[in-house]
């Protein structure tokens, strides 16, 4: 058992903070301007150090943010508690502020970038008042990796400090891998509660009902006003590696995506690589760490959320997760749902927003029988009895991926691994089959371009309404989407018969009684087993008007309890479900208008004449 810390700050200042440790001039020129903006009582120059880590928790814990959990159950890990209005990410808040309109597309909130500046620097003015200025050096990928990327965030949230430490390669081999080079995203973000005089008390979790999430994709800059949490203020996250990322990735050949990434190994010892975008909580971290049902079937973690691909030398794609920690859903995690997150979590983890139970542990909706009592997420006794849940539905958990028992021996290799097969899917209750196989790149493309899926509590709104999320990027491209689609297909062209087979898969599939028909989780190991082998031409398919399905016999379903009726629909077409679904695809292509790739309006012609 590893005991608490004992970093006084007499300890923490060994190592000074308080001078750069770079003389990149571009960095110390946009440090100066933030300290100008922010005027805060002192500025902190990140080293990434366990000490360093250790002082931020224990800062957090001193100003009441977060607690110590029993150490005897979670050693070295923290609870923290939002503020009930700072819980997800804020898509209405978040915007691409690129020079013209037309660049952001009709999915993104756009606003002129000089018009979003002026606006943020009255906020950002004296915002840091009385609060640290954290300055960190991260980088997104192994440091020096030909696919990776580096960014320098200032922050005045310690917790989003302690939260990037354990999510992205923080320190001084940053600076060093930098050099005097201007290749950096620059990131500014503040919680916007200031304390201007000495006596003005702060609160356990700073955060401003005004919120903004703004991205510069030309200049490379992300400007975070307002809010503590998650996506929002873990700017290496969905800002950084998506926003911005997908960008740079289109105007340079690479590929940005919100996918995980997972080693399969048969039985015979030949591994695979595969790829998968399904939108916020749709089971990314599930399926990246999966316990395979199938019998001598072996699965490994390379990363549950982000994905960067670029060609390699042989023309393969080449994927790397530029994390390299878990931010994952806790709410239905368990040991049966999700065993090696749940061995993840023993230590040296961040819990947002989930119970307190009465000696000092976390617990969760599903994550065991509920105890008799409990603190809930809002700080409130509760009970079974309660009648709300006890955690936050969207609470998290932030987790060092080297602790996650199956991470892959070579998840943090900077040369990548070579992806075989990109998975897409959703929450579908209805007319998606289990697994269907694109014909080519091209259709696969359509395939991610039409994905649709019920809404979730990981951002702010409404749950439970359908949206399109083209490749589950919806929330997350930073450009027009239909010049991202233009992007995928170009790539395509690019890598001709050496790029990944795409599959379109749904866990989700309901039957009358609003059951899920499929069991899901471990037993998803049999579908990436049909994936396997239609990879390597040895499993059968048949070719329908939507793609290509499993051929009778060809799933391993070999010991799987399920009534037969279901399986036969969730591996048969739901012709008139697909006919119905033809005008709200026609209706999700109309907004993208002229910037809809031909080759997508060819593929829906195609569908549409096939279902006839
Ligand atoms: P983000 O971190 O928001 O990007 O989410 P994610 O895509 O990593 O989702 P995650 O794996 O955390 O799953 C979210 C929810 O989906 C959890 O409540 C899971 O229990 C549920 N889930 C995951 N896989 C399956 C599955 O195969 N079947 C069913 N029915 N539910 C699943
Ligand atoms: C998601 O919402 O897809 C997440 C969590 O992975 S957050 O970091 O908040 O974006
Ligand atoms: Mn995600």
């Amino acid at each position: 058992m590893s005991v608490q810390p004992k970093i006084t700050p007499e300890a923490a200042a060994t190592s000074r903070h308080d001078t750069p440790k770079t003389t990149n001039k571009k960095v110390l020129e946009f440090v100066e301007e933030a300290k100008a903006l922010f005027k805060p009582e002192a500025v902190y120059w990140c080293d990434g150090s366990h000490t360093e880590y250790q002082h931020l928790l224990k800062t957090l814990v001193d100003a009441g943010t977060a607690m110590w959990l029993n150490p005897e159950k979670r050693p070295n890990s923290i609870l923290v508690r939002s503020d009930p209005a700072d819980v997800a990410r804020v898509e209405d808040q978040t915007y691409i502020c690129s020079k013209s309109k037309d660049d952001a597309g009709p999915t993104n909130n756009w606003f002129d970038p000089d018009e979003m500046k002026t606006t943020l620097r009255k906020l950002y003015d004296g915002a840091m008042a009385g609060r640290t200025m954290y300055v960190l050096p991260y980088s997104m990928g192994p440091i020096g990796s030909p696919i990776a990327g580096i960014g320098v965030m200032v922050t005045d949230s310690a917790y989003a400090v302690a939260n990037m430490h354990i999510m992205t390669r923080v320190g001084d081999a940053v600076w060093k891998a930098l050099g005097n080079s201007e290749d950096f995203v620059r990131g500014m973000h503040t919680v916007g509660y200031p304390l201007p005089t000495p006596t003005t008390a702060d609160v356990p979790w700073p955060c401003n009902k005004t919120k903004y999430i703004s991205h510069f994709p030309e200049t490379r800059e992300i400007w975070s006003y307002g809010s503590g949490y998650g996506g929002n203020a873990l700017l290496g996250k969905k800002c950084h590696a998506l926003r911005i990322a997908s960008v740079k990735a289109r105007d340079e050949g690479w590929m940005a995506e919100h996918m995980l990434i997972l080693k399969l190994t048969n039985p015979q010892g030949k591994s695979k690589y595969m790829a998968a975008a399904f939108p916020s909580a749709c089971g990314k971290t599930n399926l990246a760490m999966l316990v395979p049902t199938v019998p001598g079937w072996k699965a490994e973690t390379i990363g549950d959320d982000i994905c960067w691909m670029k060609f390699g030398a042989d023309g393969r794609l080449y994927a790397i997760n530029p994390e390299t920690g878990f931010f994952g859903v806790a709410p239905g995690t368990s040991t049966e749902s999700n065993f090696n997150a749940m061995e993840t979590l023993y230590a040296n983890c961040i819990y947002s927003n989930v119970a307190l139970t009465d000696d000092g542990d976390v617990w969760w909706e599903q994550m065991s029988t509920p105890p008799e009592h409990t603190t809930d997420w809002m700080r409130r006794s509760w009970t079974p009895k309660s009648g709300r849940p006890a955690a936050h539905p969207n609470a998290r958990f932030t987790a060092p991926a080297k602790q996650c028992p199956v991470i892959a021996p070579e998840w943090e290799d900077p040369k990548g691994v070579p992806i075989d097969a990109i998975l897409f899917g959703g929450r579908r209750a209805t007319v998606v089959p289990l697994v269907v196989e694109a014909l080519n790149w091209q259709h696969g493309t359509f395939l991610g371009s039409i994905m649709a899926s019920e809404k979730t509590a990981a951002a702010a709104g409404k749950i439970g309404d359908l949206r399109r999320d083209p490749m589950a990027m919806l929330p997350f491209c930073g450009y027009h989407m239909g010049d991202y689609f233009a992007h995928w297909l170009k790539m395509g062209e690019k890598g001709g018969a050496k790029m990944p087979k795409i599959f379109y898969v749904n866990w989700f599939r309901k039957n009358g009684d609003g059951k899920f028909m499929w069991p899901g989780y471990g037993e998803n190991s049999r579908v990436l087993k049909w994936i396997f082998e239609r990879c390597d031409g040895t499993a059968k398919a048949v070719d329908t008007e939507i793609g290509r399905l499993p051929a009778n016999g060809s799933l391993d379903v070999s010991g799987l309890k399920i009534a037969p009726g279901d399986l036969k629909e969730l591996t048969s077409v739901d012709k008139d479900g697909w006919k119905a679904e033809l005008p709200l695809i026609k209706e999700h292509f109309a907004t993208f208008g002229a910037k809809l790739p031909k080759a997508l309006s060819d593929e829906l012609s195609a569908l549409e004449k096939r279902l006839g």
